[in-house]
């Protein structure tokens, strides 16, 4: 059988790539390795040895608020030294090729390169030409993945709800542009997860989808009944290509998460986004702000998670 290409010969993380193919004791493993960096979050000097004297390199050729903030303080917080790649001040504007902007960061001894790039696959080509100690972490790449996210939605779905085979998650909205969407529903699935929906218009939901394990809804109101956990997206108008949607005022009417309607989920239902959100787009500021929302802890708990992958992949061995 074919080798993951993210894991080496033991079976550990070298590369996180993706969530799709990964085994459900390398996720299991993430999720418990971050419990052992919540405590370190808390504490007053917020620092472990791990990392020290290690390189991490933020190639972030996308926008990007949550996911660079976190994977530096992630990385700061294991002691490694942290280089922020200007991109829009980088050679790339002169032309340098992807590849050629990383082989010239190896040669500055890079052992971990955080990669964000609007093209599926960027990470994975970048994993094929780095050297053997060095690690490739993908931050999101086109609508493919974005693994990372997927692991710290799992883990606030553990932390909140416990049993993941006992759960009914909605996930709602644009799922065709979204990596978030993907990688969680290959997470979700991984760990056993009975009920994973996706609810959207038809223009907004992959061909398909049913085959990753997931039941489609079209109507929002019929998807959110008896869910625990509602994951709300944020409409992708960089990815659209022509008119997907009527207005965004329709949208809301149809697929906004208002307090009315998430009064069809569990009553103990949690409210997730991985962010940035669009308020009065996809999500009412009251429910984004109210009792269920767990949106900030979300963002909290992908210092931990990004903690774990990288002593994950830096602890592997070539
Ligand atoms: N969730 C997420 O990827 O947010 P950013 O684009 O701000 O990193």
């Amino acid at each position: 059988m074919r080798r993951n290409p993210q894991l080496n010969k033991n079976g550990e993380l070298q590369h996180l790539l993706s969530i799709e193919g990964l085994p459900r004791e390398v996720l299991e493993r993430v999720l418990a390795t971050a419990d052992s960096f919540i405590g370190v979050t808390e504490r007053e000097v917020k620092k472990v040895p791990l990392l020290r004297g290690k390189s991490v390199f933020n190639l972030f050729f996308e926008p990007s608020t949550r996911t660079r903030t976190t994977f530096e303080i992630a990385a700061k917080r294991l002691s490694a030294d942290v280089i922020n790649l200007n991109i829009a001040a980088s050679s790339q504007s002169k032309g340098e090729s992807l590849l050629d902007t990383v082989a010239n960061l190896s040669a500055m001894q890079a052992d971990i390169f955080v990669v964000r790039h609007g093209s599926s696959g960027a990470p994975f080509l970048i994993a094929q030409h780095v050297k053997p100690h060095e690690h490739v972490v993908n931050a999101g790449d086109g609508r493919h993945a974005h693994p990372t996210q997927g692991l710290l939605d799992l883990y606030t779905l553990r932390h909140y709800k416990k049993d993941f085979t006992r759960l009914t998650v909605a996930i709602v909205g644009d799922v065709l542009h979204s990596r978030v969407a993907r990688s969680l529903i290959h997470g979700l699935t991984t760990l056993g997860t009975p009920e994973v929906r996706v609810i959207g218009p038809q223009t907004l939901i992959p061909t398909g989808v049913e085959a990753l394990g997931v039941h489609v809804y079209r109507n929002m109101r019929e998807g959110l009944k008896g869910c625990d956990a509602v994951v709300m997206l944020r409409l992708q108008n960089e990815r659209m290509r022509g008119a997907l949607l009527p207005s965004a005022q329709e949208f809301f009417k149809h697929y906004g998460l208002t307090a009315d309607k998430l009064a069809l989920a569990a009553p103990d239902a949690i409210v997730m986004h991985p962010g940035p959100m669009n308020r009065g787009v996809e999500i009412d500021s009251s429910v984004a702000d109210g009792p269920h929302s767990v949106i900030l802890p979300q963002v909290t708990f992908g210092i931990a998670v990004r903690m774990a992958v990288m002593s994950m992949v830096a602890g592997a061995s070539a």
